[in-house]
Order: structure tokens, then C-alpha cells, then sequence
């Protein structure tokens, strides 16, 4: 078994990253391509997803996303926000990242956000802004686990107030 690891998106993962759509589909979760077009157009799904960094459409901020990949397959997704708008303030902050429903609680969270931590520094970005919803149990333990500070709650007007936490600079 080899240690997982961070990989930009590639084609190479394409069969593990449809199964895993299929289960967040299940979760309602997901709101990209649908199966099929995944299936025939893979590799413009990782283009678009890697032109996020660099040409991001009008409103959206450059994103750089990364896989888990443990074993050879796709466990989830992170993504770094290089900078915040007032949106990303409020929700969304610096950092996102899912986990595939099939392989949570087993630690892949914790580390992926461990993981880019280290990319979003080596990006300049110090103070790193994470918001997850206030009933979000499993994603306020692995901000607290990295180093995540409670700044306050906000309400969104949704079900959930966010949480906002701050992992500071290193010293
Ligand atoms: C939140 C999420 C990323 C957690 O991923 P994960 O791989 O299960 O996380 P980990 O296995 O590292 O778990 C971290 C801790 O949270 C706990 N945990 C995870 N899910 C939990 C849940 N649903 N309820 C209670 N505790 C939970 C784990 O037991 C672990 O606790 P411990 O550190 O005390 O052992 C995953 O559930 C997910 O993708 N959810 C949907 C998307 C989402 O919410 N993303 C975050 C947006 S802010």
C-alpha cells in the first residue's frame, strides 16, 4: 500500500473518479458533469477543472484543485481559492475538500486538509480562511485538527449558521 497523496486531476483516474460521482450522486451532492459525459469527454472535464487556476470564468477566483489518490484511486477532491472575494468570506473561505462517501472516517479528510495546507502556503497565501456549517461535525474536527482557530458564526440564510476558522501563519 502506498501513502496517499495530492495529484493535480488526470485522465489516468478517470474509472475510480465516475465511481465515486456515482456515490455522491446517490448523497445528492453532485452538481458537475453527469455520468455519461464524464464517460465520453473525460479529458475536457480535467481540462476544464485545470483551467481553473488560470482562466476561471467571470465571477469566480483561481482555483487550483487537487485529487486523493490512495491506491491508485480516487478517495476525493481539495481545492485552493488563491484569493478571497466578499462571497469567500462569508462562504467558502481559501479551502474546500469533499471525501467520497465509500471512504470516510478513515482519516482521508484530516490528512488531505493536512496536505493542502502545504500547497496553499507555497501559493503565498499565509492566513488561511476555512468555513464549514455549524452541524458539520466531521469537517469542524479536521479544521480544528489543522490548526483551525473559531473566528465567529455567520448567518448565510442557510439551514446551518457557518463556522469561519483561521489557520494562522506559520511562526
Ligand atoms: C466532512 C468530510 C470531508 C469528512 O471526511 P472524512 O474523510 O470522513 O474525515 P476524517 O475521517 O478525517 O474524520 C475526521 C474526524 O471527524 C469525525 N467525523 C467524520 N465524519 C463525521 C460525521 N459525519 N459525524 C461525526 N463525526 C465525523 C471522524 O470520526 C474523525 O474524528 P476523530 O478525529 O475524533 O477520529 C466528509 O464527510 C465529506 O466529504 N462530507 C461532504 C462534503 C463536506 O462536508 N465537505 C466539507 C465542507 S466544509
Amino acid at each position: 500500500m502506498t501513502e496517499p497523496f495530492l495529484a493535480l486531476p488526470s485522465t489516468q483516474y478517470k474509472s475510480s473518479f465516475i465511481d465515486a460521482v456515482h456515490e455522491f450522486i446517490k448523497e445528492d451532492r453532485w452538481r458537475g458533469w453527469k455520468p455519461s459525459l464524464l464517460r465520453s469527454e473525460f479529458e475536457s472535464y480535467v481540462e476544464n477543472v485545470l483551467l481553473m487556476e488560470t482562466d476561471p470564468p467571470a465571477g469566480f477566483v483561481p482555483q487550483t484543485t487537487y485529487w486523493m489518490i490512495a491506491d491508485d484511486q480516487y478517495v476525493g477532491r481539495t481545492s485552493i481559492r488563491h484569493h478571497l472575494n466578499a462571497s469567500l468570506e462569508t462562504f467558502g473561505g481559501h479551502i474546500g475538500y469533499e471525501v467520497r462517501p465509500s471512504m470516510r472516517r478513515m482519516g482521508y479528510g484530516t490528512l488531505m486538509c493536512r496536505l493542502v495546507i502545504v500547497e496553499a502556503r507555497k501559493l503565498g497565501i499565509d492566513r488561511i480562511l476555512i468555513t464549514c456549517d455549524d452541524d458539520n461535525i466531521g469537517s469542524q474536527k479536521i479544521i480544528e485538527a489543522n490548526g483551525g482557530i473559531l473566528q465567529d458564526k455567520v448567518d448565510n440564510g442557510r439551514p446551518a449558521l457557518t463556522r469561519r476558522y483561521w489557520i494562522e501563519a506559520p511562526e
